[in-house]
């Protein structure tokens, strides 16, 4: 494993056999999987991620002899290279996979191709100056005046094609129309849109692939054609006084600070961007809806409930994105999980592997589009050079979603067997079948469903919009003011699969507020939650009382679970308090059938008012101690954690007193023996009158952002760009964690232990606030 191999020493090779047969030039024997590795083979093909399961479990860090790369399979590692450009620099990320032959390099050579550096394979300080300088075409406003032009060439492929019963949606539509956007978005003039769209062909196979000799030859042409018609079209655009599109910018820059954006620059970005933007877009859309479709449960919630598209587009881009790999080439020696790799290195991040690394991902080989953290894929990059098309390329996805959710909602997979272009770094089928029955097509029945577009605000997937529609089975009283409530799937579908601890959250309006599920972990068709009537409340609960009937719909948000069952431990003590009995019954439940021990603390009012309790007797009654404030019981806190056990660990859940209570009473037992869930966090929201304005300096993308008094740290992250993944917003759920390079933090999360907000190097971006002017984060 790993740490066996990191235990060998710092070369992390336990060998220098300098007979070994196969040797990687940091003098360490070459595994035989490794030596098997072939980027070009069918398994790598066919699923990349799959293809390097051995290498996430057991040699993350390998040399591949076939390739000449160090290959990184880890979601950590390949962050830490993506945050670290100065030791890892991106200067090889277009570089041909396979050296051009000297035909082909003759061939560039008369058409005086002189392609060089662009943005995502310069050094700094030059990519910072450009890429600053070059932005404003990406903010949110600038974007969405782009989505009517992509929404009419979507419509118009798809109007083509609605009464055919049967398509190859990328020779239809996929191909084209990212193409035409990037077109679009950079300004080139219609009249000579047609020219740029045929030359802009085989990128993928000259830059990523393994070309013969003839095809070599023959993609040489084409980029020294496309090469002398975009300096062409450039120079005509330069001879305009003004123009609209990102290229009009450099044009602009280009005047007036020619030693940032150069000549050269221009012509090579004019070219480069068409690839960035291009391929990308398309095969990620490609990928999206073969991944989709071929889940038709998950088709069929995405056309009830289209909200949920953006969530979906974002999440297929992690489970099966279109960039597999990225490279970086290490500009001196560096350790890597415990492997040398030398000064000059060339590294192949396997990005998609990353995005199926279950350290990250939980469940990471499910397509599940409700997941939360789905924005921290490594498909776009990460770190100062992260996609800054990324929202265009999600706005494109989302669109095509869009419009074939609703036109077409009986569409269907057809069988086929999906082929893909031989290459490292860029993944999607060549071809997509589909078919469907025009006769259903329900724009036949209602024309209005043509135009009912709807559209979705710019940047990451809001939270707000992840939500399943559920309908209510079943309400009972389980006690004084306790109702039970059972949910179900409106199809009769199983419903998700939940663990002990976890929760759902409600929406009722704009109400939002989480329940623990406390049902049957087997049940595989009720969701179970029960609901405390809070008078001093918001009014939700109440709400809920009086009006939930059997057959009512209802939005929901999970099932998740932020209070996870450590099964290990020897011993648990579960202490719920009033309402908080209904994650700790799951656990209870749970231990039970592991024949662990355990023992149950439930403190309540009265009987009456204490939810469960026959049915705790009756499944827990040895473990089981009930306390009866009004028949003079009291849960002795003092007594039951006087002696720290080792090997124990203590669940609760309840009021915030008792929470308050059982924190101050284990200070003597070990870090972490005490886990907490509470349900809500006063004073993770925002009171503007009471905060102030501080500034966040970010080091992996190395922009200073400002965080208004009247903003929280998140919201003004999201707003330079930068994705960070949410759950609660309120400080519960420990999602949107950053880490803190410097700087004194205000915590007011309820997720941090002591030890680790007195450590002061991460904070919960959605409620913590800098104590001072300034905080310096690692982002
Ligand atoms: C960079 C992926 C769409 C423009 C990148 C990088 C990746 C990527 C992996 C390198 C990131 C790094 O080194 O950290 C994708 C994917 C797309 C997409 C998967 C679609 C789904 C677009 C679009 C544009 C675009 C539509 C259009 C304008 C760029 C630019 C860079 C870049 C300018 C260089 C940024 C820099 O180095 O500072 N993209 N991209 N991309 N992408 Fe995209
Ligand atoms: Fe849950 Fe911040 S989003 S703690």
């Amino acid at each position: 494993s790993a740490t066996q191999r990191n235990a060998t020493g710092a070369g992390g090779c336990p060998f220098h056999a300098a007979s070994e047969p196969s040797m990687a030039p940091n003098g360490c024997p070459v595994s035989p999987q490794a030596a098997a590795f072939d980027p070009f083979g069918r398994p790598y093909q066919l699923d990349p991620a799959e293809a390097l399961r051995w290498s996430r479990e057991q040699e993350p860090v390998f040399y591949s002899p076939r390739l000449g790369y160090w290959v990184v399979s880890r979601y950590d590692d390949i962050k830490a290279i993506f945050r670290d450009n100065l030791t890892f620099s991106p200067s090889i990320a277009l570089e041909k996979i396979t050296p051009a032959s000297d035909e082909a390099l003759a061939v560039l050579k008369r058409y005086d191709y002189g392609m060089n550096r662009t943005l995502v394979n310069e050094d700094e300080p030059a990519h910072m100056a450009r890429r600053r300088e070059l932005l404003e075409a990406f903010t949110p406003e600038a974007l969405e005046a782009h989505a009517p032009m992509v929404r009419r060439l979507v419509r118009e492929k798809l109007d083509a094609i609605i009464d055919r019963g049967r398509a190859d949606l990328v020779a239809e539509m996929f191909w084209e129309v990212p193409l035409t956007v990037a077109l679009h978005f950079l300004g080139v003039p219609e009249e000579d849109m047609e020219q740029l769209r045929r030359f802009s062909v085989a990128h993928t196979l000259n830059t990523w692939g393994r070309p013969s000799p003839e095809q070599q030859v023959e993609v040489a042409e084409g980029v020294g054609k496309f090469w002398q018609y975009s300096g062409e079209v450039l120079r005509k655009m330069q001879a305009r006084s003004e123009g609209h599109g990102w290229m009009y910018d450099m044009i602009e820059k280009n005047r007036h600070k020619p030693d940032v954006v150069t000549d050269n620059y221009l012509h090579s970005m004019m070219m480069a961007i068409i690839v960035a933007a291009h391929e990308t877009t398309a095969l990620a859309t490609a990928n999206a809806f073969r991944q989709l479709l071929s889940r038709p449960v998950v088709w069929a919630d995405l056309c009830d409930n289209p909200a949920l598209i953006p969530a979906a587009a974002e999440e297929c881009l992690r489970h099966s994105g279109s960039v597999v790999a990225w490279r970086r080439i290490a500009t001196r020696e560096v350790s890597l999980d415990g492997v040398i790799i030398p000064e000059g290195g060339k590294i192949l991040m396997v990005t998609a592997s990353g995005n199926h690394d279950p350290a990250h991902f939980e469940n990471p080989d499910e397509l599940d589009i409700y997941r939360d953290n789905a924005v921290d894929h490594l498909t776009f990059g990460y770190g100062s050079h992260q996609c800054m098309g990324k929202n265009l390329g999600r706005m494109e996805m989302r669109i095509f979603l869009e419009e074939f959710t609703r036109r077409l909602p009986h569409l269907e997979l057809e069988e086929q067997e999906f082929t893909f272009l031989p290459n490292t770094s860029f993944r999607g089928p060549e071809a997509l079948w589909v078919r469907w029955d025009p006769a259903q097509n329900p724009e036949r029945r209602d024309p209005a469903v043509r135009d009912a577009q709807r559209d979705f605000p710019v940047g990451a997937p809001s939270r707000q919009d992840i939500a399943r529609e559920m309908v209510v089975a079943k309400v009972h009283t389980a006690a004084e003011g306790v109702l039970q409530i059972a949910l179900e799937d409106p199809h009769g579908r199983r419903v998700p699969e939940w663990s002990p601890g976890s929760h759902v959250d409600l929406i009722v309006g704009d109400y939002v507020r989480k329940y623990s599920l406390c049902g049957e972990v087997e049940d595989p068709y009720w969701l179970q939650i029960a609901v405390l009537r809070e008078e001093a409340g918001r009014g939700g609960s109440a709400w809920i009382h009086e009006h939930l009937k059997p057959g009512m719909p209802l939005r929901l948000r999970g099932p998740k679970n932020h209070f996870h069952l450590d099964e290990t431990a020897d011993r648990h003590v579960l202490i719920a308090g009033g309402i908080g009995i209904t994650p700790i019954i799951a656990m209870a439940d749970r231990l039970k059938r592991l024949g662990k021990p355990f023992e149950l603390h439930y403190a309540g009012r009265s009987r009456s008012s204490m939810a469960f309790v026959e049915r705790l007797e009756r499944d827990h009654g040895e473990a089981l101690h009930l306390y009866r404030k009004e028949e003079g019981e009291r849960l002795d806190l003092a007594g039951l954690l006087a002696e720290p056990r080792a090997g124990t660990l203590l669940y609760a859940c309840g009021p915030e007193r008792l929470l308050a209570a059982l924190e101050a009473g284990t200070n003597h037992w070990p870090e972490g023996s005490l886990r907490m869930e509470h349900f809500t966090a006063e004073g993770a929201l925002l009171d503007p009158e009471h905060e102030h304005a501080f500034e966040v300096e970010l080091t992996d993308s190395e922009l200073t952002v400002e965080v208004a008094a009247d903003r929280t740290l998140l919201q003004a992250l999201r707003a330079a760009g930068l994705d960070v993944p949410s759950d609660c917003e309120e400080g519960l759920c420990g999602s949107c964690q950053v880490e803190v390079v410097e700087g004194e933090i205000d915590h007011r999360d309820k997720v941090l232990t002591a030890a680790e907000r007195a450590g002061q190097d991460r904070l919960m971006s959605c409620c913590s606030r800098a104590k001072g002017k300034k905080l310096v984060l690692a982002l």
